[in-house]
């Protein structure tokens, strides 16, 4: 195993790339199993869930593969398709199950193995297996796998129970080869589910409403894509400007997605960080000391989960107190114990955190938990006195490309070693 080693205490400067958003490209590279032709998606991120996702669609009979050895484009060409979705997949990436949907569509059959929770939260699918029930599909649960038959799917009045980001692109993709009309209602409003909206139509598909809590799907009869350019990474953008501003940097986050960030930049604004958005980007820099604040996670275009661990770094070192509320995952807070132990001052009480601002971090070995604690704990590094080691970091893998790599070229002091050195 590895981990990052950093040596706290350098302000950040210079520019910070922003890879390909990882939450569009999942469900994106999934829905080419709708299409008929071959397909080149650029702009995705070289990630451990990319790899698992191509290895997952070369098994259902769609190869897909980066077009070379270091770029971002990945060609996906859809043959004959297989129906089953092995355990060995989906265990090791849950957003596997999204290719449920478009296999009923494509073949009236699939075996889609069921994915178990996850360390944030138990993160079930009900919502996804309820709709597509509602399409006309049945269901079973089979040794742990579910089995899925139907004649055609057919569309349907569905309304999610709460917002869900995946069943929301799940029955996108499960309605675009539909007979007739399919209205979801309630749907998530995230930024990467317009994404994949907006492929499907390009490849001929005919959804509206994606962005609003109400999407229309009329299906149509086949899908021919070419080529798409995958949105900007708004997490990993976000990540980058927290650890600007926690080091009290000066930064060009090139890429920056700055509308879809409007929540996090607000939050940060009031912290203390002066953000000035222009064409390529966001300048992010920061002079005095943090402020406190309060904060809330919320579905788009509230505060997002995926933040909200960052910024809790943030509050770490900010003047004053500070809560946060998070309301999307029942345990999302395992970076609070680690930030604890280089010296946060945390109390947590079921999804509340309330934060009293410390004067300085230190160093110390962490371990991570999941993807957003690493980032966490990698930010609370740059600011810490001495050496942070964050260990089991395949997390930070799954989501951030060469993290060590784009912070080393901004004058961090980081570097990726052998867990026993
Ligand atoms: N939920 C249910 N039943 C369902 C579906 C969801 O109870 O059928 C619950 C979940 O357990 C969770 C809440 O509803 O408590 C929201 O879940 P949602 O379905 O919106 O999340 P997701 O699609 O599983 C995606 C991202 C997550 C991100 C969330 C929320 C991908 C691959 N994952 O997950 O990203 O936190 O939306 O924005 O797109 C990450 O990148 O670190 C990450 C966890």
């Amino acid at each position: 195993m590895e981990k990052l080693v950093i040596e706290g205490g350098v302000p950040l400067q210079g520019t910070i790339q922003v890879s390909g958003s990882k939450n569009a490209a999942l469900p994106i590279l999934f829905s080419s199993i709708l299409l008929d032709n071959p397909v080149t998606f650029h702009n995705v991120p070289r990630l451990r869930d990319i790899h698992t996702t191509n290895k997952m669609l070369q098994v259902l009979g769609c190869p897909a593969a980066f077009t070379d050895d270091s770029g971002h484009s990945i060609l996906v060409e859809p043959g004959r398709l297989e129906p089953e979705a092995p355990y060995e997949l989906v265990k090791t990436m849950r957003a596997s199950v999204l290719v449920l949907g478009p296999l009923l569509a494509r073949l009236g059959q699939a075996k889609v193995a069921l994915p178990g929770g996850c360390a944030i939260g138990a993160r079930p699918v009900e919502q996804h297996t309820k709709a597509l029930e509602k399409m006309g599909a049945e269901l079973e649960l089979e040794s742990g796998y579910v089995v899925g038959r139907c004649k055609k799917l057919r569309g349907a009045d569905i309304t999610f129970d709460f917002p869900t980001v995946g069943g929301t692109e799940h029955l996108i993709m499960a309605a675009v080869l539909a007979e007739g009309r399919t209205t979801l209602r309630s749907c998530a409003r995230e930024p990467e589910v317009v994404d994949l909206a907006n492929f499907l139509n390009a490849c001929g598909a005919k959804i509206s409403g994606q962005g609003t809590d109400v999407i229309t799907i009329d299906g149509v009869t086949g899908l021919r894509g070419s080529e798409y350019s995958v949105m900007p990474d708004r997490i990993e953008a976000g990540t980058f400007l927290a650890a600007a501003a926690i080091t009290g940097g000066e930064c060009e986050i090139e890429g920056c997605p700055i509308e879809e960030l409007t929540a996090v930049m607000a939050k940060m604004g009031e912290m203390g960080v002066t953000l000035e958005p222009h064409e390529n980007g966001v300048a992010v820099r920061r002079n005095g000391r943090l402020r406190g604040a309060d904060m809330m996670t919320r579905p788009y275009p509230g505060f997002p989960t995926d933040m909200q661990a960052q910024l809790m770094a943030l509050m770490t070192l900010a003047e004053g107190s500070s809560t946060v509320e998070e309301t999307i995952f029942e345990n999302r807070f395992m970076h609070v114990p680690e930030l604890m132990r280089m010296g946060a001052d945390i109390k947590l009480s079921g999804s509340r955190a309330v934060i009293r601002g410390v004067r300085k971090l230190t160093g110390a070995p962490v371990m991570a938990s999941d993807l957003r604690a690493s980032a966490s704990l990698v930010i609370a590094g740059l600011a810490a006195k001495g050496e942070t080691h964050v260990q089991r970091i395949y997390h930070l893998d799954r989501g951030y490309e060469h993290i060590e790599h784009k912070l080393e070229r901004a004058g961090a002091r980081i570097r990726r070693m052998k867990d026993t050195e």
